[in-house]
């Protein structure tokens, strides 16, 4: 299956392919015109994937090269983009070279980011692993590493000459990885998509829910690349789950607070009565089969207040959140993606979430 993606703001078009064994059976037209190939990755994909690829490049005559740095968010640094840069450097590559973004949304991020910014700029191809970042993290443009002050804040927007989706590498992705990837594919259902809502409920095809997913980013980011209106439909859940993030002090996955934030923010669209109760509690039935819905006791109830102003969508520091009226719709208040709720609401919906969840 593939999907041509077209970013009219950055003149930029390029094919979406999923497919099974996508990884070992790479088209070698993509690679045609590079002169030196490095895949970034990082310590558990090079070796389940990353090695056998540089083998399989290297004997189709391609002078390849692999540098990888460890595993996880703590990894997704200036000092790791630099290090990437240096390495780089050291093997000479020039504006010729491509470079491909082999593993999870970490990956994607940080090789696109240095990609974007090497030699002020060379081609790269996004070979995302996990099923977050092939319905989320690979498509839209986004790039960006964590500094002390908060994750993603230094990035800038570019776009890959191609993103190629091997859904066979979900084979070897650890289960809770897999959940992690479901709340996005859970938040695309609930604004945008109530046929895959319902379909989540009955046998997962893979291929289809990924399908289904790239297909609503899609239309999301072409229609609004910088996220100045539409795009922030994507925030659904989000609101709540950065705060969650950053008052655990990040110990908290990012899946794992998306489905939260989504549980509570439905409740405040049902609290202003925008949503029905009974789809509510259809949407509250269905999270809890894709992740364990528990929120730590040690993350205080007080101090996501702070972290809530201080979040990309408020507005002279008052927070704004995405509001649904149906499974699949999402609300629009005066052309705006988002709105103020008041703080009476937001305590309600806060101590619900409390009240069900905190262990
Ligand atoms: N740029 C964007 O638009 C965007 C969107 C969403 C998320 N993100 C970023 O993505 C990151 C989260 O991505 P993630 O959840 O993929 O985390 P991740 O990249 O850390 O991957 C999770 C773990 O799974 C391992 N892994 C990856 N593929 C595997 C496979 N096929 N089999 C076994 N193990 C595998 C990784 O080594 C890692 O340990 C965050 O930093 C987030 O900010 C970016």
């Amino acid at each position: 299956m593939t999907l041509q993606i077209d970013i009219p703001a950055a003149s930029k078009s390029y094919p979406l392919l999923i497919q099974q064994g996508l990884l070992s059976a790479i088209a070698s037209h993509l690679l045609d015109g590079a002169h030196k190939i490095v895949i970034i990755t990082d310590s558990t994909v090079q070796k389940l994937y990353g090695n056998s690829l540089l083998d399989r490049l290297k004997a189709s005559g391609k002078e390849a090269h692999l540098r990888s740095f460890p595993a996880g968010e703590s990894s997704k640094t200036r000092a790791t983009k630099e290090y990437l840069e240096d390495a780089m450097q050291e093997i000479s590559c020039g504006r010729d070279t491509l470079v491909l973004a082999l593993g999870g949304g970490v990956v994607l991020d940080i090789a696109a980011f240095t990609a974007a910014t090497y030699c002020r700029g060379v081609p790269f191809i996004m070979l995302p692993t996990t099923l977050l970042a092939m319905v989320d993290a690979c498509l839209g443009g986004k790039a960006g590493i964590n500094t002390s002050h908060g994750k993603s804040l230094v990035g800038t927007f570019c776009h890959p000459e191609a993103i190629l989706i091997d859904i066979d590498t979900l084979n070897t992705l650890p289960k809770e990885e897999l959940s992690f990837g479901f709340s996005e594919v859970i938040k695309y259902s609930l604004i945008a998509d109530r046929d895959l809502f319902f379909l989540l409920q009955e046998s997962i095809n893979m291929a289809e829910i990924i399908e289904r997913c790239c297909r609503i980013k899609q239309s999301v980011v072409e229609a609004d690349e910088k996220e100045a209106g539409l795009r922030r439909i994507l925030n659904f859940g989000h609101t709540i789950a950065h705060a969650l993030e950053a008052a655990s002090g990040y110990t908290l996955p990012h899946g794992a607070a998306v489905m939260l934030g989504m549980a509570c923010e439905a409740k405040m669209s049902c609290l202003l009565g925008y949503l029905a109760e009974e789809e509510f509690l259809a949407i509250l039935h269905l999270l809890p089969s894709f992740s364990e819905m528990k929120l730590p006791k040690t993350i205080r109830q007080e101090s996501l207040y702070y972290h809530l102003h201080r979040d990309k969508k408020s507005e002279k520091t008052l927070p704004r959140f995405v509001l649904i009226s149906e499974i699949g719709k999402t609300l629009v208040f005066d052309g705006a993606y988002c709105t103020f709720v008041e703080e009476k609401i937001v305590n309600q919906a806060l101590d619900w979430l409390y009240q069900c969840y905190a262990q």
